[in-house]
């Protein structure tokens, strides 16, 4: 292991599948480096939520006002503080962080956004609408960001980007496989680079050295 680390203990927001979440607990890099501590969904279940079961992860769902069986933001706060979180991953969490959430977490919020922002990202886009259009534009790569979170969606500083050729793809449904495959890499190693200290903002660009 290298000398310099953080111990990171993370909370991963989800809505759905929970395919990044997986790539985190199996990624063989973030071993003894990072510990998934809570799970949260917007929902009260999702195949995510199975992940956490499977793993032995607690998991909560939040909204916003009061539903039952959900914790508010103010409680999920709370939550996230009691287990020392230190890094919030969005992993396909589709609603929009309140700002005194992401103020509490300043450059230790992070989104991953299957395409290259800032191209393919704001509201509406998310899931397979991103790589329709994307199929749609006619574009030849495409690929997976990794930011930072601020109150507009999929506007934070970009950290890590990784490219994918989609010159010779037929149809949507193959960017997105291979998207996901980019993401799936990208995302363990954003958050190793995060743990080694390697990532520095300077002049409102980020490094990763
Ligand atoms: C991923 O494509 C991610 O980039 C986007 O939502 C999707 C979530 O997939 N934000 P999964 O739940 O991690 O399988």
């Amino acid at each position: 292991m290298p000398d310099k680390v953080e111990q990171l203990k993370l909370a991963v927001f989800v809505s759905g599948r929970g395919s990044n979440l997986a790539a985190i607990l199996e990624s063989e890099i973030l071993k003894g480096i990072a510990e998934v501590i809570l799970v949260v969904s917007d929902k009260s279940e999702c195949k995510a939520f199975e992940i956490a079961r499977n793993y032995k992860i607690n998991y909560v769902s939040v909204c916003t006002g009061k539903k039952e069986g959900f914790l508010n933001y103010d409680e999920l706060s709370e939550l996230l503080k009691e287990n020392c979180v230190n890094l919030i991953v969005l992993a396909g969490f589709l609603k929009m962080i309140p700002p005194e959430l992401i103020k509490e977490y300043p450059e230790r919020m992070i989104n991953i956004h299957p395409a290259l922002l800032p191209f393919f990202g704001g509201k509406g886009m998310f899931g397979f609408n991103v790589h329709k259009a994307v199929f749609e534009s006619g574009m030849k790569v495409s690929g997976a960001t990794v930011h930072f979170v601020n109150e507009r969606y999929d506007e934070g500083l970009i950290i890590a980007q990784s490219a994918v050729d989609i010159s010779n793809t037929v149809k949507a449904e193959e960017i997105a496989s291979r998207v996901l495959e980019a993401e799936h890499k990208l995302l363990p190693k954003v958050i190793y680079d995060f743990a080694l200290g390697k990532i520095k903002i300077i002049n409102n660009r980020v490094f990763t050295n």
